[in-house]
């Protein structure tokens, strides 16, 4: 089944969100690299890396489905933060706005009857499900510490990230 045309033109909006997702990650990465926090800049390069591939996922099923692939201009990311918890709050934010327009995807694939979009659309809820827990989770990290202890969170986030190098599964990913 072809994809409608409205459905094609949300979805080519949200391969704009998801790289704009992950511009906003590299910006946050590379605040947390500048104040010497490295294991939370590495950790935002690899949530950069997952948007890019959420992207890169909705254009492939574009092409799949006979539509028309036309990525749309990215706003620019946010640059300056005031403080480490600041930037976090923004990510998590911006993990529940992109939670939102999967569900608005999901509507529109409901709306058309288009069951091969809810299947394929159904890998994101999953996934946003995830990611705006494991967001909300470091958001509580950083919080709890405080910015004068963030070595603390710093231990945590290579903590997690040399578990998740164990084995999916073992642990929340990063
Ligand atoms: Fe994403
Ligand atoms: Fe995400």
């Amino acid at each position: 089944m072809m994809i409608s045309e409205r459905l094609n033109d949300a979805v080519n909006s949200q391969v704009g969100n998801e790289f704009g997702a992950s511009i906003q990650y590299v910006a946050i990465a590379a605040f947390f690299a500048a104040e010497g926090l490295n294991q939370l800049a590495g950790r935002f390069d690899v949530q950069a890396n997952e948007e890019r591939d959420h992207a890169l996922k909705l254009v492939k099923y574009l092409l799949d489905t006979g539509g028309r692939v036309a990525i749309p201009a990215i706003p620019a990311p946010r640059n300056e933060f005031g403080s480490v918890a600041e930037a976090v709050a923004l990510a998590l934010e911006q993990e529940r706005a992109v939670t939102a327009q999967i569900n608005a995807l999901m509507i529109l694939a409901v709306e058309d009857r288009d069951f091969a979009a809810q299947n394929f659309l159904n890998w994101f809820v999953a996934e946003q499900i995830e990611e705006v827990a494991n967001m909300d989770n470091l958001l509580k990290v950083v919080k709890r510490a405080g910015e004068q202890n963030l070595v603390y969170v710093e231990a945590y986030v290579a903590g997690q990230a040399s578990q998740v190098a164990r084995g999916p599964g073992e642990v929340e990913g990063a």
